[in-house]
C-alpha cells in the first residue's frame, strides 16, 4: 500500500461498525491490519467502539496509528476521555477536536499532551460544509497537524478552500465517508462500466470511489468504515497505485451520479 504523510493511505473507519462487539472488532480490525492499513479512526461519541478497539488491537497495538478524538463541551469531560483512551491505547498516534467542539478550549491541554509525546498529531475534523470555515480558521491558527473532512464524488465542498489550504500549511488530510457512507457504495454500476477502470488496479465499486479520492494528491488517508472483514480487505486493495488521472475521476463521479 501507498503511504503518504499519514503513513499507509487506506486506514479504518469505526462508526456504527463493530461498537461494544469486541469479537467483531477484532476480525475487522484484523482484517484490514493484515492488508497493511494502519489508521484506525475512532471516538467516544461512537459508543463502546474505543474499548473494542483496544480489545481488538490487543498484541497488534504496534502495528496501528489510533487517530481518536475529544468529544467535550468542557476541558474536565475532554480530560476524562484523553485519560480513558491512554488507559486503552497507552498512547494516541492522532488526536483530533470531534466536529470542532470546544476547540479553542482544549487546544492548550492537548499541545502540552502533544509536547510530552504522548500524541504525535493533533487534528481537528468536521463533516459539515457549514463549519469549513471555522475549520479553516482553525487551521490557520497554525496549529493542528490534520484536518478530517468529508471528501466524495457527491461532497466535494473541500475542494473550493480546505484541500488548498491544507496543501499550502502542510495540514495532513483524513478523508471521512470515501464511499459517502455508504451511499454512493450502494449504487454499484455493474462489472461493464467498471471493466474500463481494469488498468487501475479497480476490481469493485468501492475501490473504484476510494481511488478517487485518492488520486487527488492532497489527500493522506481514506477511512472506510465497514463491520465486514472481506470489505476491509477489499477497502485496503484500493490503497496502491497506479492511481486516476482527471479523465478518470471525472467517470467515476459521473457514474456515482
Ligand atoms: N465528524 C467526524 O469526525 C466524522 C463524521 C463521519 C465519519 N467519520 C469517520 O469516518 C469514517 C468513515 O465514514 P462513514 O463510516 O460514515 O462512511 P463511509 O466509510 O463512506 O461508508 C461506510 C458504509 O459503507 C459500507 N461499505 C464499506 N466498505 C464497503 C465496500 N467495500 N462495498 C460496499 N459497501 C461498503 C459500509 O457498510 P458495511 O458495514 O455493510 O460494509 C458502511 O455502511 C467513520 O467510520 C468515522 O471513523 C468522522
Amino acid at each position: 500500500m501507498e503511504q503518504r504523510g499519514l503513513g499507509h493511505v487506506v486506514g479504518l473507519g469505526t462508526w456504527r461498525t463493530f461498537d461494544g462487539d469486541e469479537r467483531l472488532a477484532r476480525e475487522v480490525v484484523g482484517a484490514a491490519l493484515d492488508a497493511g492499513c494502519r489508521v484506525v479512526d475512532s471516538s467516544p461519541m461512537y459508543g463502546a467502539a474505543e474499548s473494542s478497539l483496544s480489545a481488538a488491537l490487543e498484541g497488534r497495538r504496534e502495528e496501528a496509528a489510533v487517530a481518536t478524538k475529544i468529544w467535550a463541551r468542557s476541558v474536565a469531560e475532554g480530560r476524562e476521555q484523553y485519560r480513558r483512551q491512554l488507559e486503552w491505547f497507552g498512547r494516541i498516534e492522532l488526536e483530533q477536536v470531534h466536529n470542532l467542539l470546544s476547540w479553542e478550549e482544549h487546544l492548550e491541554w492537548l499541545e502540552e499532551e502533544r509536547d510530552a509525546g504522548r500524541v504525535d498529531r493533533l487534528g481537528v475534523t468536521h463533516y459539515g460544509p457549514s463549519a469549513f470555515g471555522e475549520l479553516a480558521r482553525a487551521l490557520r491558527t497554525g496549529r493542528f497537524d490534520t484536518v478530517q473532512l468529508p471528501h466524495n464524488p457527491a461532497e466535494r465542498e473541500c475542494e473550493r478552500e480546505l484541500l488548498p489550504l491544507a496543501a499550502e500549511l502542510g495540514v495532513g488530510v483524513v478523508v471521512m465517508r470515501p464511499l459517502g457512507a455508504g451511499r454512493l457504495a450502494s449504487r454499484d454500476p455493474g462489472p461493464d462500466r467498471l471493466a474500463l477502470l481494469a488498468d487501475f488496479g479497480i476490481e469493485t465499486w468501492a475501490q473504484a470511489l476510494l481511488k478517487w479520492t485518492l488520486s487527488d494528491e492532497r489527500v493522506d488517508v481514506a477511512i472506510p468504515g465497514t463491520t465486514r472483514p472481506e470489505r476491509a480487505r477489499e477497502n485496503a486493495a484500493a490503497g496502491a497505485p497506479p492511481w486516476l488521472g482527471p479523465e478518470e475521476r471525472e467517470y467515476v463521479a459521473a457514474l456515482a451520479g
